[in-house]
């Protein structure tokens, strides 16, 4: 009898088993984890397509567009995944507030500038399409505009772009939100 065995020896290696479960048990926690951020970060067409609030819809599609063919992960983090070491970080951290507050700070910086008025969704959607026009302190002029290659996106994608970094800490209003006509 095994469980006898053991009480007599209690030099044998049991000590090995709540190790080994231990080890199991992390696994399993981080593969859990790693599916449900993967998930998370691709909402699905079905998502997209179910959901009838236009902003909704914009907000949803925008960020899938962040992590697949925007790139715009591989530079900048949001939600507290995605790369910064060449980009700002988009939800906060360093600078401060996430993007969606922080635009208003910028816009009032940039309006000063200007001397025309500014909206933040104004800065949101200059910092998509002429984002060397106007440089975050400290980083360099390596963005590429989103409607050029590589990216090369459409109108109605860079609109659920800045309705998506809308709403990473501030409004979603899509009604606010005017590409210029020169990028369409
Ligand atoms: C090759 C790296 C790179 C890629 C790809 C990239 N960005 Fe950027 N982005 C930067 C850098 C560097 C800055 C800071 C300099 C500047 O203002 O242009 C920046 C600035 C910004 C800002 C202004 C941030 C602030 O604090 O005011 C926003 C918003 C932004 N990017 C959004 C995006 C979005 C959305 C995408 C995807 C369509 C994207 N970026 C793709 C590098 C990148």
């Amino acid at each position: 009898m095994h469980l006898e065995k053991n009480v007599d020896n209690p030099g044998r290696k049991t000590w090995l088993v709540p190790i080994l479960a231990l080890g199991f048990m992390a696994l399993f926690a981080w593969a859990g984890h790693w599916i449900v951020q993967r998930r998370e970060s691709r909402p699905s067409m079905d998502m997209l397509t179910k959901s009838a609030d236009p902003a909704t819809r914009a907000v949803t599609r925008g960020k899938w567009l962040f992590w697949t063919r925007g790139r715009c992960h591989t530079c900048h983090r949001i939600d507290g995944r995605g790369y910064s070491a060449r980009g700002p970080g988009l939800d906060g951290g360093r600078l401060g507030a996430a993007i969606g507050f922080r635009a208003g700070s910028r816009a009032r910086e940039r309006e000063q500038q200007l001397g025309t008025p500014v909206s933040a969704t104004d800065y949101l959607v200059e910092s998509l399409i002429s984002p060397g026009v106007y440089l975050v302190e400290g980083y360099r002029n390596e963005m590429p505009p989103a409607h050029l290659p590589p990216q090369s996106l459409e109108t109605d994608d860079v609109r659920d772009l800045v309705a998506y970094l809308q709403s990473v800490g501030g409004e979603v209003d899509i009604s606010s939100i005017r590409i210029p006509e020169e990028t369409r």
